[in-house]
């Protein structure tokens, strides 16, 4: 599938549930969440199926579960067996907090995930519980323990950057790459979700990684790689990926469309376009003409970084990421 600034489609993001098992400050109300998805509205594991079934007909070759956190979503598991059995997704991943992996993993692997991002902004319990508002910390690195021991491999971590919080731990995070092989991401914060209303403190660039880490080397085998560049420490095995989600330097290269857990197609992560299959696809009508409509619809980019720019209305935890 191409879109109209002749990009090539094959990534789908597909949120599987607004819930989530932790609350982290930038990205969940304080209250929990206000507006809570009813089980009608969101799509049953067979309409998810179909709707993938469909995208990999027309080109999709990747396929990312996210949330909200999916390891809440009731039958996760066997939603990954099914979309794992679908003739021709090469990719099936998930991006997971990690907390539920302990008792996952195993599952998981059998069923055909290949591979994970968990998000941890924090190696310091009592951060990690100040941050997520009441996470415990052990359970995650069992959780990333155990999704090793069982084969789902390479693992990386997202780690968004906040200014004052978790900036001082650069080096500790990125010392991962070496005494566990894991890619680190250090990503910008966003200025959406509950970080929009955000000061400017807490906005970190990550050229400060390149200034605490002076001995980072680009990558030379893969420098740039989906939306992070590449580089490594001396001697380690994994990489530090730098995402800079605000300057946008790689929408020329968008690879990706969303699914929404309530079933709207997200041409853009950073646009409130949004295209309704849950109708469709429960009036028993062709999905395909509906996802080629949502890849017609992707701008060539976003306008984050300018000063008029309007947040995007729909939270992060019911994005995905
Ligand atoms: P890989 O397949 O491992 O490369 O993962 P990924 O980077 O596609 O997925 P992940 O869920 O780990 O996303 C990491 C971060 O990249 C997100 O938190 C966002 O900050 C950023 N990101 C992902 N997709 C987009 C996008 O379409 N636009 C922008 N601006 N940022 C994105
Ligand atoms: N800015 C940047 N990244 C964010 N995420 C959630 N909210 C934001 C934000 N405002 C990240 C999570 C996770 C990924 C899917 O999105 O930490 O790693
Ligand atoms: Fe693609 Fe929009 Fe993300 Fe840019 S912001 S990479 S165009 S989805």
């Amino acid at each position: 599938m191409q879109d109209a600034y002749g990009r090539t489609i094959r990534y789908l993001r597909i949120s599987v549930t607004d819930r989530c098992n932790l609350r982290c400050r930038y990205c969940m109300p304080p209250s929990g969440m206000p507006d809570k998805l009813g089980h009608e509205s969101i799509l049953r594991n067979e309409e998810i199926v179909e709707v993938a079934r469909v995208a990999a007909g027309l080109g999709i070759n990747k396929i990312r579960l996210t949330g909200g956190e999916p390891l809440v979503r009731k039958g996760i598991i066997e939603l990954v067996a099914q979309l794992a059995a679908i003739p021709g997704i090469e990719d099936l991943a998930m991006t997971t907090n990690a907390v539920l992996l302990d008792t996952m993993a195993a599952p998981l692997k059998a069923a055909g995930l290949r591979r994970i991002n968990v998000s941890l902004d924090t190696l310091n319990p009592e951060r990690f519980k100040e941050m997520t508002r009441g996470g415990d910390l052990s359970r995650v690195l069992k959780g990333l323990e155990e999704a090793e021991r069982v084969g789902i491999w390479p693992i990386r971590l997202n780690s968004v950057l906040i200014g004052g919080e978790n900036d001082s731990e650069i080096r500790a995070l990125a010392e991962l790459t070496r005494t566990k092989g894991y890619d680190v991401r250090f990503i910008e914060l966003m200025p959406i979700g509950e970080a929009a209303t955000w000061t400017e403190e807490h906005f970190i660039s990550t050229d400060r990684i390149l200034e605490v880490l002076p001995e980072l080397v680009p990558d030379i085998a893969k420098a740039h790689d989906g939306p992070a560049r590449y580089f490594r420490l001396p001697g380690a095995s994994g990489r530090i990926g730098l995402i800079q989600p605000v300057s946008c330097n790689f929408c020329a290269d968008c690879d990706r469309i969303r699914l929404t857990a309530d079933g709207k197609l997200k041409p853009c992560l950073h646009s409130d376009k949004e295209i309704d299959l849950l109708a469709a696809i429960r009036a028993g009508e062709d999905v395909a003409p509906i996802i080629q409509q949502a890849v017609g619809l992707k701008p060539e980019r976003h306008h984050m970084e300018e000063s008029d720019y309007v947040p995007i209305v729909r939270g992060m935890y019911k994005i995905g990421g």
